[in-house]
């Protein structure tokens, strides 16, 4: 197809007048083999392919920091192209990396990236293409940690509420949710779920001291959208977990 016309179709793809300026419909991204095999998913996501290292292996230090261990459990809800995964993949055990997505390029490029490389291979990292956060299909061990990076602030608030409320579904008693992006968050969106707020990180500094949030590919908070990151956790749990 001559290239004109292919652009033109990727636009009216996306094209959707009524959504608010700079939504993006992750659900219409297609992605073509020689697409895939070009890195074309990078252009997708916040930062493109210049910040793509740097923001995903930001993604495994925010978990370090808030206390993520090589024997836990892992649900990376919104995977994407695993910009985090391999990173994250990595650092856990074999088997301990879920990943899911609703965009099945983004699931077929991920397992493109873990086929292409041994060492993510042998770590045999779940991942699993469904929508609606229906993570009781994942029929999974009990998660310690998930992370909605980048994710809920592309939902509106209907499916926010079906992802908390299909969330404690897979949670570990001592679970902690880290969601980033989060100026949306209000304490009524966990209102009827079994979930409660442990924490809110509103400055780089609230996560490290000194941390220069511009090191990992981010703009410099007000503009950078990034914090607050909220953390959520199981009801009753959240006094007595380390902060
Ligand atoms: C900005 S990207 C972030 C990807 C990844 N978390 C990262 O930071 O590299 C948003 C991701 O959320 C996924 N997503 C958005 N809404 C979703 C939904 N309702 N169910 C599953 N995935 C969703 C998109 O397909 C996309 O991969």
């Amino acid at each position: 197809m001559p290239a004109e016309r292919s652009r033109w179709r990727r636009f009216l793809r996306r094209w959707r007048p009524w959504r608010k300026p700079g939504h993006y419909d992750y659900d219409r991204i297609t992605l073509s083999a020689s697409d895939i095999e070009a890195k074309a998913y990078q252009r997708h996501l916040g930062g493109g392919a210049e910040q793509w290292d740097r923001r995903g292996r930001f993604q495994a230090f925010l978990l370090h920091t808030l206390g993520l261990q090589v024997g836990d459990r892992l649900l990376d809800a919104g995977c994407g192209p695993l910009r985090a995964g391999v990173h994250l993949i990595e650092a856990l055990e074999p088997s301990h990396y879920c990943g899911i997505d609703f965009n099945a390029d983004f699931i077929k490029t991920a397992r493109h990236l873990v086929a292409d490389n041994e060492r993510l291979t042998a770590k045999a990292p779940r991942l699993e293409c469904f929508a609606d956060f229906a993570f009781q299909r994942l029929a999974a061990p009990p998660f310690d940690w998930v992370l909605a990076f980048s994710v809920l602030n592309h939902c509106d608030a209907a499916t926010r509420r079906v992802f908390f409320g299909n969330l404690p579904g897979v949670l570990a008693p001592h679970a902690r949710v880290v969601i980033s992006h989060a100026d949306w968050f209000e304490e009524g969106a966990l209102a009827g779920t079994p979930l409660e707020l442990m924490r809110v990180l509103r400055t780089p500094a609230a996560l490290a001291p000194g941390l220069d949030i511009t090191e990992w590919g981010f703009a410099s908070p007000p503009e950078g959208k990034l914090f607050p990151i909220v953390v959520v956790t199981p009801a009753a749990r959240a006094a007595t977990l380390p902060r």
